[in-house]
């Protein structure tokens, strides 16, 4: 079955980033020249994702106007003739179609995925998460539907994390039975290094069926009172067969300063003119400090 639909949720504080995110949503941070949301959908975009359900909230309305149609902008970029420009605006806001979703009170990312219930509807769904950025040849989120394809079961994104940053992430239990496919025994929300079950944690990339929905309606409310997708998805393992997949693919934690430098850096050397001339900052700022 063809999976058509993407849940983002962007509703969360973003205290890891303050006090820049303070007005601004941290998924509208530039990485070079596109904010980091925009790699996100072109991302589902490029795996085939034909709709993308934004999980939002107050203060972050500047994502779904990055999506839309602007009349303004465009009208003035084609007066000036800048069509190159116009292109690119354009191109912004037909990349998908937009479905806005308030979350109120953001209760965690499972209330998120909740929230997306009904635009959802009865079919398999991905979700991709802000934080994480892949750079990959083929988008990670298309690997893991490939994954899909062949199991029909949910699949959750990994990768190896080093023991210093385990407690961090989700983290799943596993046992391997193919080339970068565990089958999932348990997973644990962000344990410490001595509790963690594996060094594979969880990136922002799931590939989900609509039964996860039952599971959140049920899961309790945690110690800080939110509702945890990887609680979830522990549920749903207890109900039917999981799966985890080690993604291929340069993944940067965009919401850690020295992740989102990383992936901004790794994204200007692509370009020949700034490669250039970061060489020759990089050599002058070191040369002076
Ligand atoms: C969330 C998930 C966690 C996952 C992480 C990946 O945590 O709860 O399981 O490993 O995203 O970025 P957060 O980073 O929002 O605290």
């Amino acid at each position: 079955m063809k999976i058509r639909k993407a849940v983002i949720p962007v509703a969360g504080w973003g205290t890891r980033t303050l006090p820049a995110s303070k007005a601004i949503p941290k998924e509208m941070f530039p990485i070079v020249d596109k904010p980091v949301i925009q790699y996100i959908v072109e991302e589902a975009v490029a795996a085939g994702i034909e709709q993308i359900i934004m999980i939002t909230s107050k203060g972050k309305s500047a994502i779904m106007d990055h999506f839309d149609f602007s009349y303004e902008l465009e009208d003035v970029l084609s007066k000036k003739g800048k069509t190159e420009l116009l292109t690119i605006v354009k191109k912004v806001s037909q990349l998908a179609k937009m479905v806005g979703i308030r979350q109120g009170n953001p209760l965690g990312l499972g209330h998120a995925v909740l929230c997306g219930k009904d635009a959802v509807g009865d079919e398999p769904f991905a979700v991709l998460l802000g934080d994480d950025m892949v750079d990959s040849e083929i988008p990670c989120i298309k690997q893991m539907l490939k994954v899909f394809e062949e199991l029909k079961a949910p699949i959750v994104g990994v990768c190896q994390v080093p023991e210093d940053k385990i407690h961090l992430y989700g983290v799943v239990d596993v046992k391997p039975i193919a080339d970068r496919v565990y089958g999932i025994k348990g997973l644990v929300e962000k344990p410490t290094k001595q509790a963690a079950p594996s060094n594979l944690g969880i990136i922002g990339r799931y590939v989900l069926t609509p039964s996860i929905f039952e599971v959140l309606e049920h899961v309790p409310f945690d110690k800080s009172g939110e509702i945890g997708l990887t609680e979830g998805l522990s549920g749903l393992s207890h109900l039917c067969p999981i799966y985890a997949y080690e993604i291929v693919g340069k993944r940067f934690d965009v919401g850690d300063r020295l992740g989102y430098l990383k992936c901004n850096l790794n994204y200007a050397i692509k370009d020949p003119y700034l490669r250039e001339q970061l060489r020759k900052a990089w050599e002058e700022l070191l040369g002076n400090s």
